[in-house]
């Protein structure tokens, strides 16, 4: 099969990259003259696990490659991937669908063939209906379906996502379309990976509320986290002994600092605008954007009170370790780090940073903080060590000397990554997230 995917950013070129794996011909498209000319020269525009050797591999086989020109790359396409950005527009929240729209009348402009076009960018329910449209403003006689296909990929295990998916959802609207879906995911049928075939407007809104969800588990455990402390329980047993249950899953019970990154944000945000558009209140998900916002902040205070409290904090040092919303990725987008600092820098605290691969995208988003080189130079002097992000290289802090370099040898832990036991017996002020 041909295959164009058109948006070669996070998505895009992961999806384009994997479906080149399985062995389509696939054509990356994007308007970015300078990353096309980097994705040519091996260089990829994101920190994602595997992707470059992926990549590399593909174009060497001749299976992959890119251009900036859509017309030539979704020539003989048998299906064109629409994976371009759908940011929250300023002001209301809504999905930004511009670009989207623009996109479907380039295609409206340039088909010269039969073509399924595929919505993979996470779009608002009826998107498809509207594409559909633009397409066939052009007038042209070439037979065109419109199919959602979402992503479920997480950053940084995206490539094993996409290889071994929980479920493929298909929306498809006509025969040509499931067929079409049906060629480019066999290799996965191979597989067994479940293939739900479902109306398009279904599909789309499966998308909305599978991220709804799991936004809704974590902040669920979170506020439990925070009863947990009140009452003298222990967070992580409570998420044990109800993750047991089947009915409930193990999964996305883990508490933190809150849920950030490029999707959960954004998409509960335009659940709520769909809601309030259609006039059907999706309550719970309104209070667990509320929660997630709040909570933000209020890690900072955590933070603040384990140096002395707003009044005492100012002039202290902390050391915040992890930026990045998780770890293995360089995504900042909406990362609880930058609230933490926020709120610590406007208590007139002295901001120490470091982050294995979020240095760069950071540092415009905290101006007041100074970036280090390690771990330990951000922790040299402070007052207070914060693990805002659960990188690997912060499960093993050399907490002697720690305890040497830093001012005083307290540890503010907001991922539970440390035993309580293992850090206190080392003579450490520790704290964490929902346990005694
Ligand atoms: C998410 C979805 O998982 C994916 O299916 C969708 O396509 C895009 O959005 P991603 O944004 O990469 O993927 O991150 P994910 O691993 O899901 O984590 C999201 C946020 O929730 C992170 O900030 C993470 O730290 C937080 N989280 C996750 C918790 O605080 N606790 C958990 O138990 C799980």
């Amino acid at each position: 099969m041909k295959i164009a995917m058109v948006g070669s950013g996070y998505v895009g070129l992961v999806s384009g990259a994997c479906f080149a794996d399985f062995g389509h011909t696939v054509v990356c498209i994007d308007k970015d003259q300078s990353k096309i000319d980097r994705l040519h020269d091996g260089i990829m525009p994101i920190y994602e696990p595997g992707l470059a050797e992926l990549v590399e591999s593909n174009v060497k086989a001749g299976r992959l490659s890119f251009t900036t020109s859509l017309a030539e790359g979704i020539k003989d396409a048998n299906a064109i991937f629409i994976a371009v950005g759908t940011p929250s527009r300023r002001g209301d929240g809504h999905a930004d669908l511009s670009f989207v729209h623009a996109v479907a009348r380039e295609i409206g402009e340039n088909l010269a063939n039969d073509v399924v076009v595929v919505t993979k960018s996470t779009v608002p329910v009826g998107t498809g209906d509207e594409v559909e449209r633009i397409i066939g403003e052009s007038g042209s006689s070439h037979k065109v379906s419109v199919v959602s296909n979402p992503e479920f990929l997480r950053e940084g295990a995206a490539i094993g996502d996409f290889k071994r998916p929980d479920r493929i959802v298909i929306g498809a609207e006509d025969e040509f379309g499931q067929e079409t879906m049906r060629e480019v995911y066999r290799p996965l049928f191979l597989n067994e990976s479940p293939i739900l075939f479902v109306n398009r407007r279904s599909s789309e809104l499966i998308k909305y509320a599978a991220n709804a969800f799991l936004a809704t588990k974590i902040t669920f455990i979170n506020e439990m986290a925070d009863l947990c402390e009140k009452v003298g329980a222990d967070v992580q047993d409570v998420s044990r002994g109800i993750g047991l249950d089947g009915r409930i899953g193990k999964k996305f019970l883990h508490a933190g600092p809150g849920y950030g990154g490029s999707c959960f944000p954004k998409d509960t945000l335009a659940l709520l605008k769909t809601s309030e558009d259609y006039d059907s209140p999706t309550r719970i998900v309104e209070a667990v954007v509320k929660a997630n916002d709040t909570r933000k902040r209020s890690m900072g205070r955590k933070v603040l009170d384990a140096i002395g409290g707003a009044e005492g904090a100012r002039g202290k040092k902390v050391a915040l370790l992890g930026l990045t919303f998780k770890p293995n990725t360089d995504d900042m987008r909406d990362s609880p780090a930058i609230a933490v600092a926020q709120t610590l820098t406007d208590a007139g605290v002295e901001v120490a940073a470091y982050d294995p691969e979020g240095m760069e995208l950071a540092k415009p988003l905290m101006p007041n903080v100074t970036m280090c080189e390690g771990s330990y130079e951000a922790i040299e002097g402070a007052d207070a060590v914060a693990i805002v992000t659960e990188w690997d290289a912060f499960r093993a802090l050399d907490l002697e000397r720690v305890k040497q370099i830093a001012k005083a040898p307290v540890l503010v832990d907001l991922r539970n990554i440390y035993r309580p036991e293992d850090v206190r017996n080392r003579g450490f002020t520790y704290v964490s997230v929902g346990r005694p």
